[in-house]
């Protein structure tokens, strides 16, 4: 009796802690909430990279170029078209609702005019600073701003790695050097907070050293003393707030309370005009209805020219997405993960009230779709952001049965949308699954 008095004593005296410490606690919950609601946001690849046409950084990491030509694109980079007001129009018309920009990738290249190397835009053919203007565009268009921000700078004489099989030294065995360019890289970051106040941190490249080499403890405290409700991706050594897949679509519903799939549109993350391997619209829109159907936000990415054109294949796919989630915007934003596999033959959203079912059809179906396991009546469904109301027909429930029944829904060839189609099912109630 003492025995379990005192451990429930102690129970309550360490819940708030626990509470405090668990990812999904209420104030992370809070903080992730623009996050959780967004699905959409544009990742850009802008760097010297982009001249040539090559592998961002990997390419003289790999050594398939010299490091030293590979830096002379900055000669080349010369932003001379270079609209970051019509970026950030052409991000929001898409749809997203936050954008990430490549503030310095693991070449070493920062966008603006950092105190911290001399490998900047400002002394590139572009001479000039060119992430200030575009963080002013972003604000202008009330989109939240993320900043990715790679740990490594193969570039930077006191950073270890320099390319595959060229080391400068160890970190343990000089760790004045070490320390060197950690207050480079916290430098850096303080820099871009203090300019920008993003919304949210990308990190990557955090495999190259571990989570104590990094700071990452002290760099996720700093952060958040700076901006109590900023967001920090998987990458910082395991400092972060959410997952971050990237290319591969998860087969199952990550369990991972927020991720992001980051992805590219061909198969490459900068510019290059070799790589025509375009995902259609269609698909992207596929993918997009896939993702956020197991409750995840697709972090999808363009890779502007180094004259800082976007290229027409890319700006065509952001402006067809723009016209599916501008018609679909209701089965998007804001909604919960839909139903686990087995109910119904695709992706499905959930309205915040749990009231609407949204079925993504994953193929032009043929008269009819099946839903199965949905216990609830119907109120009505219709065909989402086109207004058709839609027969359906309950099969295998006779009045003395408990089991849920078939829903067939029928739908006729006319109201299909020629990317996804999406039909509301409004519930009597909230969803009750069998
Ligand atoms: C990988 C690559 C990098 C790319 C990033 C995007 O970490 O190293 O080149 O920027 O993925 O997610």
């Amino acid at each position: 009796m003492t025995y379990h008095y005192r451990s429930s004593l102690l129970l309550w005296l360490l819940l708030p802690t626990w509470m405090f410490c668990q990812p999904d606690s209420l104030s992370m919950v809070r903080r992730m909430q623009w996050f959780k609601e967004a699905k959409l946001g544009i990742f850009i690849h802008w760097g010297i990279y982009a001249v040539k046409g090559i592998d961002e950084s990997w390419s003289f990491y790999n050594e398939y170029l010299s490091h030293d030509d590979y830096l002379k694109q900055t000669e080349g980079f010369t932003a001379s078209r270079y609209m970051p007001e019509e970026w950030a129009r052409l991000i929001k018309s898409s749809g997203a609702k936050y954008t990430v920009i490549t503030t310095r990738h693991h070449d070493g290249f920062s966008l603006w005019d950092t105190q911290g190397s001399e490998l900047k835009a400002p002394n590139s053919a572009a001479k000039r600073d060119v992430l200030t203007p575009f963080v002013q565009a972003v604000r202008d268009q009330g989109i939240k701003l993320g900043l990715y921000y790679s740990l490594p700078d193969w570039s930077y004489v006191d950073y270890p790695n320099e390319t595959r099989n060229s080391k400068r030294y160890e970190p343990g065995k000089e760790p004045p050097r070490w320390g060197h360019f950690l207050n480079y890289y916290q430098g850096q970051l303080d820099e871009l907070q203090r300019a920008y106040h993003p919304d949210l941190w990308w990190f990557d490249g955090d495999w190259e050293f571990n989570a104590d080499q990094w700071q990452a403890a002290k760099v996720r405290k700093h952060l958040l003393e700076e901006n109590p409700d900023v967001i920090i991706n998987s990458r910082l050594a395991g400092h972060g707030d959410y997952a971050t897949p990237e290319q591969g679509l998860p087969v199952r519903k990550p369990e991972d309370p927020y991720w992001e799939l980051c992805m590219t549109m061909n198969d490459s993350w900068g510019y290059q005009p070799n790589d025509t391997n375009y995902k259609s619209s269609r698909q992207v829109i596929q993918i997009f209805a896939d993702v956020i159907g197991m409750g995840g936000n697709l972090l999808l990415d363009i890779g502007p020219k180094a004259d800082g054109s976007i290229p027409a294949e890319q700006s065509r796919i952001l402006l067809d997405l723009g016209r599916w989630t501008q018609k679909h915007q209701e089965a998007i934003y804001g909604t919960e993960a839909g139903l686990p596999p087995g109910y119904f033959n695709g992706p499905s959203t959930l309205s915040a009230d749990r009231e609407t079912l949204y079925l993504f059809l994953p193929y032009d179906p043929q008269g009819q779709i099946e839903l199965r396991g949905v216990k609830n009546e119907i109120n009505r469904i219709r065909i989402v952001g086109e207004g058709t109301k839609l027969d359906h027909q309950v099969l295998m429930k006779p009045y003395w049965s408990t089991h849920a029944g078939l829903i067939y829904i029928d739908v006729p060839e006319y109201v299909l949308d020629h990317d996804v189609t999406v039909i509301a099912v409004q519930l009597k109630g909230k969803l009750e699954l069998e």
